[in-house]
C-alpha cells in the first residue's frame, strides 16, 4: 500500500475543503466548551445531525453545565433522551458527568488519553473532544472516517480483527495535520466527518467532488464501495416479548423500572414476559380477573442493534387494587414524558391511549 502525497497532503486538502464545504455552523461548533462539544459528540454517535438538533437544544436548556447535569436524577435524563434509542448512552453521559465533578473538580480532561478513561468516551470521541476543544494533535476514527480512510489508503485488510483496527489507527495518526495545530485540528476533524457524511458515501460516492480524489487508492482501482473489508456479520437474535399495558379507572398506567442492566435498562416500561403463561399467572394474582377484559392489541417488531423484538401488547382496563402491584407506580399520560420510556413503548401507549380512555 502507498500514500501518494505529491502537491498538498491529505491534512492540507481536508483542511482546505471543510472551510469552504464544510459544514461550519452546527450548533456544536459555535464553541470550544469540552461540555457542550462532549455532549453533541455523545448524541451524534448513533443518531443523525437532524435528529440531535432538538435534543441538543432541549438537553443545553435543562442542563446548561456538567455540575447540573451531574446533578439530575437519572429518570429525568432518561426522560429527555426518550426518542434518541441507545440508552446506555444517557446513562454513560449522567455517570461521566457525576464523574468530571467528583474526579476532575468539574472540568473535562484536557487530552484524549484521560478522556478516554471516561464512560461513554472511546477512542474516537476522545480524539473529537480533544481534537475540537484543545486542538490536541490526535486522531479519530468512527465509521464515516474509516471508510474515508480505507479508500484513501487502498487499506484492504480485514477490520474485523483488531490487530488491522490498530494499523489503521497508525495510519490515521500518520496523516494527521503538521503545523497550525490551533485551527488545522478542529478543521481536519470536521473535514473528515463531513467527507465521510456527504462525499466519500457508502454507495455512489462523489468522487468528482472529493478534495482527496487524486490521492485516493481506492478511487484509482475504481471500485470505492468496496471499502472498508470487514467480514464479520452481525449475529442478530429473535425474541418476543408480552407486554402487559394496565390501566387503571383513573387512566393512569402501571410502569415498572428495567433492570439496571440489558434491553432498556433503567427505564420505565409496561411489565414484560417472555410468553403468555408467564403473563396469565401474574394476571391470575390481580385478583377480581373475572370482571377484567383483556384486548390483545396488533404486535409489532422493534429492531436493536443485536435483536429483532416481537412485540405482542396486551391491555387490560378499568383494573382497581386494594393493593401495591409490587414494585412500581401508577403514571398518567402527563408523566409518562418525565420519566424515560423506550421508543415503542411510548408510541404503544399513545396509541393506545385514546382507546384504553
Ligand atoms: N458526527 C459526529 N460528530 C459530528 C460533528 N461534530 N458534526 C457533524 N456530525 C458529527
Amino acid at each position: 500500500m502507498t500514500v501518494a502525497v505529491g502537491g498538498a497532503s491529505v491534512a492540507e486538502r481536508v483542511v482546505a475543503w471543510q472551510a469552504t464545504h464544510g459544514r461550519n455552523h452546527l450548533p456544536w461548533q459555535q464553541t470550544r466548551d469540552p461540555y457542550r462539544v462532549w455532549l453533541s459528540e455523545i448524541m451524534l454517535q448513533q443518531t443523525q445531525v437532524n435528529t440531535v438538533l432538538d435534543y441538543y437544544a432541549r438537553f443545553l436548556d435543562r442542563f446548561p453545565d456538567v455540575a447540573v447535569l451531574a446533578q439530575a436524577t437519572q429518570d429525568e435524563v432518561l426522560g429527555l433522551w426518550s426518542g434518541l434509542g441507545y440508552y446506555s448512552r444517557a446513562r454513560n453521559l449522567h455517570r461521566c458527568a457525576q464523574m468530571v465533578v467528583s474526579e476532575h473538580g468539574g472540568a473535562f480532561p484536557k487530552t484524549a488519553e484521560v478522556l478516554v478513561l471516561l464512560p461513554g468516551i472511546g477512542r474516537s470521541t476522545a480524539g473529537a473532544i480533544a481534537a475540537f476543544c484543545f486542538s490536541q494533535q490526535v486522531s479519530i476514527l468512527d465509521a464515516n472516517v474509516r471508510r474515508v480512510l480505507t479508500r484513501v489508503l487502498g487499506f484492504k485488510e480485514d477490520l474485523a480483527s483488531a490487530r488491522n483496527e490498530r494499523l489503521l489507527w497508525d495510519h490515521a495518526e500518520s496523516l494527521l495535520p503538521q503545523q497550525d495545530l490551533e485551527t488545522a485540528m478542529p478543521r481536519y476533524t470536521q473535514g473528515l466527518m463531513d467527507l465521510g457524511a456527504a462525499i466519500c458515501t457508502p454507495r455512489a460516492p462523489r468522487c468528482d467532488q472529493c478534495p482527496l480524489s487524486g490521492l485516493c487508492a481506492a478511487r484509482k482501482e475504481g471500485a470505492p464501495e468496496r471499502y472498508p473489508v470487514k467480514t464479520r456479520r452481525l449475529l442478530r437474535k429473535s425474541e418476543s416479548w408480552q407486554l402487559l399495558v394496565l390501566q387503571d379507572q383513573q387512566g393512569r398506567v402501571w410502569l415498572e423500572r428495567r433492570p439496571p442492566t440489558g434491553i432498556w435498562a433503567g427505564m420505565h416500561c409496561v411489565p414484560v414476559f417472555p410468553d403468555v403463561s408467564s403473563m396469565a399467572a401474574f394476571v391470575a394474582t390481580l385478583g377480581n380477573s373475572l370482571q377484567l377484559v383483556h384486548e390483545e392489541l396488533p404486535p409489532f417488531l422493534h429492531v436493536l442493534t443485536h435483536r429483532d423484538l416481537h412485540l405482542h401488547p396486551v391491555a387490560i382496563r378499568g383494573v382497581q387494587l386494594d393493593r401495591p402491584l409490587g414494585e412500581g407506580e401508577w403514571l398518567s399520560p402527563d408523566q409518562w414524558d418525565r420519566v424515560g420510556l423506550p421508543t415503542p413503548v411510548r408510541k404503544l401507549l399513545s396509541g393506545t391511549q385514546a382507546s384504553l380512555l
